[in-house]
């Protein structure tokens, strides 16, 4: 298969809380364009972060089984550290399509920018807490120096459009503090929510420090799978993109075109709360 393409032409299923998967989504449409993509943020519930992590379970195993079912997804990318911390296994053992989390992505990606082996994440309550980027760090490389910072209200103000404000700032000087005194050399983003607040988290860390998000090495990743799998769209497809939202579509195009640029031009509501499947 490799460059000349595949033939599954189905749509690759992609789901966060709201707002922050479309980072993924970027690094999709970039490295895969001839893929097509779903997408769907399940901005009526978020923030999935400071839920108890059975309901960020039960939520994303919802969301999964609506998208295997209404749109016969080919793969799905679990677009959000805090669901990945915690339905990664589960979803992978129910659901036949290869699912792709972003910890293993983002934990390799910090390890190489890292010089020192002083590492910081940041992440959501529910994400620091679950352990995951510990484990995955330390499963690669033990001798990691880790500072894990969980940033409550970084997701509301991306979710409010609110990306460079003065408000965010000092959050941000107070939330990074751990962080910065660690001296680490590297920050990974470990919430999809955050790359669209680096201008800011930059600023505070400072401009020696490293940022690293998941999302090209999640794309890099899904490419490998589909091409191992032969579930590769046709090399010369144009892809496709649907944007789904359990919350306000109008809202969701607005804002979503603006965090993602010009593929986000009109999204669909999608009513989940009476889905048992
Ligand atoms: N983008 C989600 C993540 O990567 C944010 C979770 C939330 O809604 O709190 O963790």
């Amino acid at each position: 298969m490799g460059r000349l393409g595949g033939m599954d032409s189905r749509a690759i299923g992609i789901f966060d809380s709201g707002f922050g998967g479309l980072t993924i989504v970027r690094a999709l449409v970039d490295l895969v364009p001839n893929e097509s993509l779903v997408y769907l943020g399940d901005s009526a519930r978020y923030p999935y972060g400071s839920r108890p992590s059975s309901e960020v379970i039960s939520f994303s195993h919802q969301i999964a089984q609506y998208l295997v079912s209404a749109y016969d997804i080919k793969m799905m990318i679990v677009a959000c550290n805090t669901a990945s911390a915690v339905a990664l296994d589960s979803l992978t053992q129910r659901f036949r399509v290869p699912v792709v989390g972003v910890i293993g992505p983002g934990a390799r990606s910090a390890i190489r920018a890292s010089q020192s082996g002083r590492l910081g994440v940041i992440g959501t309550v529910g994400t620091i807490a679950s352990g995951a980027y510990q484990n995955a760090i330390g499963s690669i490389d033990p001798s990691i120096e880790l500072t894990c910072a969980a940033c409550p209200g970084f997701v509301e103000f991306v979710e409010a459009g609110e990306t460079d404000s003065e408000q965010v700032m000092v959050l941000a000087a107070r939330l990074l503090h751990p962080v910065s005194s660690a001296k680490v050399d590297t920050l990974l983003l470990g919430c999809t929510h955050y790359p669209f607040l680096a201008r800011t988290i930059q600023n505070v860390v400072g401009r020696d420090v490293v940022l690293v998000s998941s999302a090209e090495e999640t794309a890099f990743e899904v490419k490998e799978i589909l091409e191992k799998t032969s579930l590769s769209a046709p090399i010369e497809a144009k892809g496709e993109y649907l944007f789904l939202t359990t919350g306000d579509p109008e809202r969701f195009q607005e804002l979503g075109h603006r965090l993602l640029g010009p593929e986000l031009n009109g999204a669909k509501k999608v009513d989940l709360t009476g889905d048992k499947r």
